[in-house]
């Protein structure tokens, strides 16, 4: 089964230009303003859990942030990010896993998860997501994630999702974490569609 979950991705990755893709954004401009809020300094740590090719690791890095770390399950996903970065890629740790297995060796002050969450339809996948996710933060860290809301699509890439309201994803995460700020986000695709996102920062109390 992770076999073929890593094939899916993987596959996406290396026959998709990564501006085709319909979670593709020009800029990543729901995660840096919830970032500018939280209004942390730059040495601050953040993981971007299935961050895949996007561009937040650019800005970030850009604004001199110093302890970045990306994590997906396709290598192929982080190649994409690596070229884009070329010299400046050596500046993130790029971890190829899947977040149901992996088991982080330390904690970041951020934890950013866009469009991952909500692939985890089965219990048991979510239990392990919330081992890594308690694993890799300390009281005070925060989270930062979308999903789908319940009226944003029924399925991504081809595989089906769980859609979450704010209430929803805060009791997923609670009582470990509390919910601050939710908001809901139209995402326009490069199709030209509109998907409605659900986003939530929280933090580990
Ligand atoms: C819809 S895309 C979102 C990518 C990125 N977060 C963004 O906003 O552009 C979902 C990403 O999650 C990755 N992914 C899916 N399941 C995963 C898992 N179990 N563990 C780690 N990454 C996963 C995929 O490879 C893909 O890069």
């Amino acid at each position: 089964m992770a076999d073929a979950k890593r094939e899916h991705w993987d596959e996406v990755y290396r026959t998709k230009a990564a501006d085709c893709v319909s979670w593709y954004q020009p800029t990543p401009e729901p995660s840096l303003r919830a970032l500018d809020e939280l209004q942390l300094p730059v040495k601050a740590s953040l993981i971007d859990v299935g961050g895949g090719a996007s561009s937040l690791v650019d800005r970030l890095v850009e604004r001199g942030w110093s302890d970045l770390t990306v994590l997906d399950i396709a290598a192929s996903g982080l190649d994409v990010a690596k070229a884009r970065l070329r010299d400046e890629a050596i500046k993130v740790v790029w971890v190829v896993a899947d977040v149901t297995e992996w088991r982080p060796d330390r904690q970041y002050d951020v934890w950013h998860d866009r469009a991952v969450f909500h692939f985890l339809t089965e219990a048991e996948q979510r239990l392990a997501y919330h081992q890594a996710l308690e694993a890799g933060t300390v009281p005070g860290s925060a989270v930062i994630i979308a999903t789908f809301a319940p009226d944003g699509p029924e399925r991504c890439s081809g595989l089906p999702v769980r859609r979450y309201d704010a209430a929803a994803l805060a009791a997923e995460f609670s009582p470990a974490f509390i919910l601050e700020r939710d908001w809901r986000e139209e995402h326009a695709t490069p199709g030209g569609g509109r998907q409605s996102f659900q986003w939530c920062v929280l933090h580990r109390r």
